[in-house]
Formats: structure tokens, sequence, C-alpha cells
């Protein structure tokens, strides 16, 4: 049986979907909000309802700063705003007026229990699921937005068929494949829409609303395991070429090779293709790690032991190059960075995001505190707090329990400043660890009057001209070269 196919539309609306649409959307995070906003704009005969049960967010939603910061965000928001898309917190009330419910919910890393550390934690999927099933009456379609394992809808389904007011369900994926700093982009034009469901009425009910902007080719239908699956394997797929890309870079470095040049020669091979073969200090973001931690979950509950270490290597490679990063800044720096001020220039996971999970600078911030540097850290978009957070939240133990050493060595060796300068100003090196492009325009000269012999600079994103900077005077270390 072909299961992924061009949609097309075949059906005859069925009895349950002649009624206009109506959307809920369940979780006003990264993926939700954004998505929501671009179906409310582009569909402004939808009502469109954001609910989330964390009251600042939605706030913050409704407000002019919105908490998820992504270029073009804010006038596809503006635009609908007020007219069919709102924010607020009225769960119950949202579901039980919609007719098709998104589930955009976190699926973080269980940190406990049975597949601790592997995992999804699914509690927040099954309590949107029960409180559907409780809120509903009549037929409602159920989305499942957020990444999740294979088989999840089925779960869902079983909860929602205990729902007490006698309501009907079809439950469908719809993953989002968009990537953080490129939302608007990859909403607007993505490569392809997936729908996995066994409903084809249902299928072309959700197909007809990114019909209105999306053309019929890029809309393609699976069954429900496929699109659950397709999702995994494509961040395993991207993360593996970050993975693959960031060994040949630790070879490079040894041999004296350019791992940019490397790239660039691989990257021509139209089999291969040049896209995401950009060295770095490491993969970040809340997905890549989760889903395929998820995925080696997956394959070792079906006694898969040699796929999924296959696939786990892919995160031991990522491990390992954070690692070596802040190892090579130490050895690099007369093996002692024990009362240095180093001005890390970037927080968060990638450039044009104020997204910090599972950000490489969150684990080269940690190795370095726990060598006693003094760090003077600088991000556009992330603030002070949110940057401390995660800080705390590296040195935790387990059970998220912070020692007062820890505690003490954050409030004491940490600063958050507000330009790279300050970052900088008297520092014995500067760690690149985000790709903002403000970084690569910056008066080097300045940078270089301002700061101790040697001036070191860790390039971690391979953004700066190294030959400028070591003409101007600086001893410059960047991923996959030999050093300069
Ligand atoms: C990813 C997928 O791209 C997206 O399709 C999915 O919906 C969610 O997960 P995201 O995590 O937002 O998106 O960003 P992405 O651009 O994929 O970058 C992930 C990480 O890989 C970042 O830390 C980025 O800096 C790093 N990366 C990416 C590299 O180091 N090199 C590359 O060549 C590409
Ligand atoms: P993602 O990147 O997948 O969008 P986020 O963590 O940014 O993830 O957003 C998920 C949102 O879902 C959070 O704002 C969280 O408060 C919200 N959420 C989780 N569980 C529920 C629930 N049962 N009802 C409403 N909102 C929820």
């Amino acid at each position: 049986m072909i299961v992924l196919r061009p949609y097309q539309s075949t059906i005859a609306p069925n009895m349950n979907y002649t009624s206009p649409v109506k959307i809920c959307c369940i979780g006003a995070g990264y993926v939700g909000g954004p998505t929501m906003a671009m179906i409310a704009k582009q569909c402004p005969d939808i009502q469109v309802h954001v609910v989330d049960l964390n009251q600042a967010r939605i706030d913050r939603w409704n407000s002019d700063e919105l908490p998820v910061y992504e270029p073009g965000l804010d006038e596809v928001v503006k635009e609908a705003r007020g007219r069919n898309l709102t924010f607020s917190t009225q769960v119950d009330a949202a579901i039980s007026e919609a007719n098709i419910i998104f589930i955009a919910v976190n699926t973080p890393t269980k940190s406990f229990g049975i597949g601790a550390g592997r995992a999804a934690n699914l509690e927040f999927i099954e309590k949107c699921a029960r409180q559907i099933a409780k809120c509903s009456k009549g037929h409602k379609l159920v989305v499942e937005k957020s990444t999740l394992p294979v088989r999840t809808a089925e779960a869902v389904k079983r909860i929602l068929s205990s729902a007490a007011n006698g309501a009907t369900f079809d439950v469908l994926s719809n993953p989002e494949f968009l990537a953080e700093g490129t939302a608007v982009q990859d909403l607007l034009h993505p490569d392809r829409v997936l729908i996995g469901g066994e409903s084809s009425e249902a299928v072309e009910r959700l197909a007809q609303v990114y019909g209105r902007w999306i053309s019929r080719e890029r809309i393609l239908t699976t069954n429900l395991w496929s699109s659950e699956l397709s999702k995994l394997a494509a961040n395993a797929f991207l993360a593996q070429r970050v993975s693959s890309i960031n060994a040949i870079s630790a070879l490079c470095e040894a041999t004296g090779a350019d791992v940019d040049e490397v790239a660039k020669a691989i990257g021509t091979d139209s089999r291969i293709g040049s896209k995401f073969l950009k060295s770095s200090v490491g993969f970040g973001g809340s997905c890549f790690q989760k889903d395929i931690l998820n995925l080696v979950y997956l394959c070792e509950h079906f006694g898969l032991r040699e796929v999924a270490q296959y696939w786990e290597q892919v995160v031991v490679m990522n491990d390992y190059q954070k690692r070596r990063f802040s190892e090579r800044i130490v050895r690099t720096m007369f093996n002692t960075v024990s009362d240095k001020k180093i001005g890390i220039w970037g927080f968060a996971f990638k450039k044009d995001t104020n997204d910090t999970r599972e950000s490489a600078a969150i684990h080269v911030c940690r190795d370095l505190l726990e060598e006693r540097a003094r760090l003077a850290i600088y991000d556009p978009r992330v603030p002070e707090s949110q940057i401390r957070e995660e800080l705390q939240l590296a040195f935790a133990d387990s059970v998220g329990g912070l020692s007062d050493k820890h505690k003490k060595l954050i409030e004491t060796n940490v600063t958050v400043v507000g330009d790279a300068y300050a970052a900088a100003n008297e520092a014995h090196a500067i760690a690149v660890l985000t790709e903002w492009d403000e970084f690569k325009s910056v008066d080097s000269r300045r940078i270089l009057e301002d700061m101790r012999r040697p001036a070191f600079v860790f390039d971690g994103r391979n953004i700066l001209d190294r030959n400028k900077l070591v003409e101007q005077g600086f001893e410059v270390h960047s991923i996959g070269r030999p050093s300069k």
C-alpha cells in the first residue's frame, strides 16, 4: 500500500463536517502561537482561539511584546489579533466552542521513572485529551501538533472514547516542521504539510484549512503512524547531518583541513546537498535531542538494539562537540580559566530566536564555570532572568535541587551585559556561541583595545572574519580549522 500521496480532494462533505470551522489550540508556545497566528492571518473567516494555562504567557501574546521572538511574527499577530485570533486561559470554553482542536503542548524528555532521559513525558498530552473529552459535545476533530512518540494517537483516541457527553472524535497527526528563527517564512511556504489520519473526511477538513494558502501538491497524507514517525525521522536525519559534519570538524582540526571547505566540496554533490552542513559548537533546541532520544527509546522498546545505538550516536557526538569546545578553550588558555573573564557572545540555541532550550551555550558556560571562569554573557534577545534560570538548571541534580556552592558560583561569576563590547571589555577571551548577525559587524579594533593579551577568540559558529582578526592581532580558534 502506498501511504504517502499528494493530497487530492475527492471527498464529499461528511455530515459531521458541514459547519464553519472554529479552531482552538491548546498550548501557546513556540509551535502553537506562530502556527495559529498564521492560520488566522490567512483565513480571516476562521475563528482561532489559542489557550494556555500560563497566564503570563497569554498576557504577553495579548501585548506588544510577544513571548516568542520570530522575525515577522509581530506583523502577523497584529493583523489577526482582535479580528479572528484570540489568546486566553479559558481552556474549557475554547474546547467546547471549537470543532477543530489542535494539541500543541510541550512533550519534554522524561526526567524521572521508566524511560527517564529518553522517553517523552506525555503527561501534558494526556491531560489535554482528558480535558477535551470532558468539555466536548457533538463531533470534533482533534489534531496532534506536538511531536509525539509513534502510536500516541491511539492513546489519545482511547482517552477521548471515554467522553461522557456522547461526543465523538477523529484524531489526526499534523506535525509541525517549522524551524525557529524562520517560523513565519516556513509557515507561509512550507516544503510540505503532513496530515496523518484514518478518516478521509477529517483529513479533507484540515487540508482545506491549509489549502487556503498552500498548494495541494504540498499537502501530503499518510496513515497516523507514518505521520508521527515521519516527524521523528525528519529531525533525526537533520540532526544526524549536523553531527556528521561536526565529527568531520574534529578530524579537520587534527589534520589541517578546513571544515567549511569540506562542507562546500561535499555539499555540491547534488545527492548530498549543501544545506544543514554548518559545523558548530553543537546543535540545540527543543526538538533534535528530544526526538532522537524518543526514537532511541522506541527502537529499544521494539528490541531493535542496533538501530537504537545507531541513532543514539548522533546525540553522543553532539555532547562530545560541546565538551570538546569548552575543553579547547581551557587548554588553549594555558590550562586555566580560573578567575579569567570570558565574554560569551550569544546564548540562544540559534540566531533569530529567544529560545534557549538545550542551547549549546548552556553546556559550554557550565563547563567554564566549573573551571571557575568569570563569564560576561550577552545575547540580543535572551533576558538575564532566563540565562540565570538555564544555568541553575544546568547545575541542578536529578530532582531539581541546586547546591549552595553552585548557586553562589552563578551569582558571583556570571554577569549579563547589554552588548558585545561590554562582554569583551577587559576579557581574556571571547567565545561566540550563537551566530547572531550583529557579531559579524562589531568594531574588532575597539574590541581588541579593550581586551587582555593574548586576545583569544573562540568562534563556535565560524562566523567571524578569521584572517582579518588574526591580522589585527587576535589569536583565533574556529571550529574545524587549525588554530591561527
Ligand atoms: C528543527 C527542525 O529544523 C524543524 O523542522 C522542526 O520542526 C523542529 O526542529 P529548530 O530546532 O527550530 O528546528 O532549528 P534548526 O534550524 O533545525 O537548528 C537546530 C540546531 O542545529 C541549532 O542549534 C542550529 O544552530 C544547529 N545547526 C543547524 C547547526 O549547527 N548546523 C547546521 O548546519 C544547521
Ligand atoms: P513548543 O515549543 O512545543 O511549542 P512550549 O513549551 O513553547 O512548547 O509550549 C507549550 C505550551 O503548552 C506551554 O506554554 C504550556 O504552558 C502549555 N500547556 C501545557 N499543558 C497544557 C494544558 N493542559 N492546557 C493548556 N496549556 C498547556
